[in-house]
């Protein structure tokens, strides 16, 4: 008879207890095989699971709850583009976006929509479509929220070059100070206003591209028909502020928003980047898909990747996981991951309604390496928490002896973690410095580091299109895989509403010199809102 989930997750707590009081660096030291099987390849990329608190005969157990689940039978869904957001009745088809997966026509219909995005974006690139008063544009402001922001964004600040051709400024909150910053030193002649919103109704995007449209006809003496441009599911929308069908790109529903990087979502990133840059990004995520949807579980990186989280969250009760990209480069990565997990993982019901049994999704925070080293690498090594921490690098470029440098620090730092210091070690340490043994006694105990810290290492070549699209691609198939054991839908986000409702209430309220109905908390910030603005 097939295992259960129950049973499964079982067994894997029965194995944690039998490992109990031991960690990585026991299991390093018993396990001849373990750099050989936690140590995985995946489209250019090496993923070292190898440090983790998890025994091999638990990482078996793990992959036993793989098959409880029926996870391969989710991958192959994934894959068909089966409506697998349930409760929208919309499939997940991102694969689709870089040509992946099984769904031809779909694969079909995004690879016609991207090559128009392409051919549109090589020539505002190359000075061939024109602003309106007949000169090439160099700047873009690209507009949008969320998914429609943090790719593109990302993308652009890791792959873009100062010699490129058009600066992209990108706009997402309705903060002043937001439009002022993004509008600072722009010229409307020769600034080209890209609206990204799948919806087309988000507040904040409306309100932004009002305000665009406001400073653009401020600003130029003809019409402004040629400095606009749209990615939208809603091109009736797009329509109604003016946009011409021809700068209309289409986003479909069954890619969700923090999923659509790889889409005319990222048109102002291709006319930065170009076209070739562009479809390496989609090739290294192409290649991600490959092994994600070809190699066993215990040889799969997302799902291997995805297990090690879910041990942490499911079995260790831990809460959080960091991330720190040993790449400036990268030091958006965080942001973009966070949407990404949270907004698919920050769920309490099952997929099927039903309340959660155990906690699904963790709290994501990370930063660049070296300057989180200096923040809150403090709470990864001596904190109570056993936090666990992806840390990516990649080997070469640049520089070589800060390449060296940065390297050094990456590697040392998922070392420092599992080895950490004992206080014999501490004493020892301080009294070769020359400290006497009364004062080295009462500093010891501060520098004890508990150790057995678990990372995943995570180490390319160089970071380019290739391997950051393999990268990105890792990530969004680790939150799928997460969101098949903790039984979740990944692919809705229905908690952002409310407070979108509540805030055009108020917005509503104000604008009539309404007082609504609110809680007193809510009523006496706003009276204080009012007495600062009278
Ligand atoms: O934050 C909620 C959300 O719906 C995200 O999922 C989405 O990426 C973002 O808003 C922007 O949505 P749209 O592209 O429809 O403007």
């Amino acid at each position: 008879m097939a295992t259960t989930r129950e049973q499964a997750v079982e067994a894997i707590q029965m194995q944690a207890a039998r490992d109990s009081g031991r960690d990585g660096r026991d299991f390093l030291r018993e396990e001849d095989r373990r750099i050989e099987q936690l140590m995985l390849s995946a489209a250019g990329l090496v993923f070292d699971f190898s440090k983790h608190d998890i025994s091999g005969p638990a990482f078996a157990e793990l992959i036993a709850l793989t098959d409880a689940v029926e996870l391969d039978l989710a991958i192959q869904a994934l894959a068909r583009g089966d409506a697998l957001n349930t409760t929208e009745g919309r499939a997940a088809q991102h694969m689709a976006l870089r040509g992946s997966g099984k769904d031809e026509a779909r694969k079909a219909q995004a690879k016609q929509e991207l090559e128009r995005a392409l051919t549109f974006a090589e020539d505002v690139r190359r000075g061939v479509f024109t602003s309106s008063t007949d000169e090439a544009f160099t700047h873009i402001l690209h507009i949008g929220i969320g998914g429609s922001d943090l790719g593109p964004r990302l993308v652009y600040e890791t792959l873009s070059d100062p010699n490129s051709p058009v600066e992209v400024r990108f706009l997402s909150s309705v903060d002043p100070d937001a439009f002022e910053r993004a509008t600072a030193g722009l010229d409307p002649a020769t600034t080209l206003v890209f609206i990204v919103s799948k919806s087309f109704g988000t507040p904040e995007t409306t309100l932004n591209t009002q305000s665009a449209i406001d400073w653009l006809e401020a600003g130029l003496e003809g019409g402004i028909g040629r400095h606009l441009v749209a990615a939208t599911s809603k091109s009736e929308a797009a329509r109604d502020v003016g946009i011409s069908d021809a700068r209309i790109f289409e986003m479909w529903d069954w890619v969700g928003g923090r999923y659509s990087l790889w889409s005319c979502v990222a048109m102002s990133v291709m006319v930065a980047i170009g076209r070739t840059k562009f479809e390496k990004l989609l090739g290294g995520a192409q290649r991600m898909d490959e092994h994600f949807l070809q190699a066993r579980a215990s040889a799969n990186a997302p799902v291997m990747s995805a297990l090690v989280i879910w041990w942490h969250r499911s079995i260790k009760s831990c809460q959080s996981w960091a991330v720190a990209p040993y790449a400036i480069r990268l030091r958006l990565f965080s942001g973009w991951l966070k949407q990404l997990s949270m907004e698919s993982l920050g769920k309490s019901v099952t997929i099927d309604g039903k309340p959660l049994d155990e906690p699904a999704g963790s709290v994501i925070f990370g930063g660049e390496g070296p300057d989180s080293q200096h923040a809150f690498f403090q709470m990864l090594h001596q904190g109570v928490d056993a936090i666990p921490v992806d840390i990516i690098a990649f080997a070469d470029g640049g520089n070589d002896r800060h390449r060296m440098a940065l390297l050094a620090n990456a590697i040392a730092q998922a070392e420092a973690l599992l080895v950490g210091r004992s206080k014999d070690d501490a004493m020892v340490e301080l009294s070769s410095k020359g400290m006497n043994d009364v004062e080295a006694r009462q500093l010891a105990p501060h520098m004890v580091m508990a150790g057995g810290r678990g990372s995943t290492f995570i180490l390319g070549h160089l970071l380019d299109a290739e391997s950051l699209g393999a990268l990105l691609a890792f990530y969004e198939h680790q939150t799928f895989v997460l969101s098949v054991l903790f039984g979740v839908n990944a692919f809705d986000q229905f908690g952002v509403e409310l407070g979108k409702k509540l805030a055009s209430t108020l917005e509503n309220e104000w604008s009539a010199g309404q007082d609504g109905e609110h809680d007193a908390s809510t009523r006496a910030l706003i009276r204080q809102f009012d007495q600062y603005r009278r």
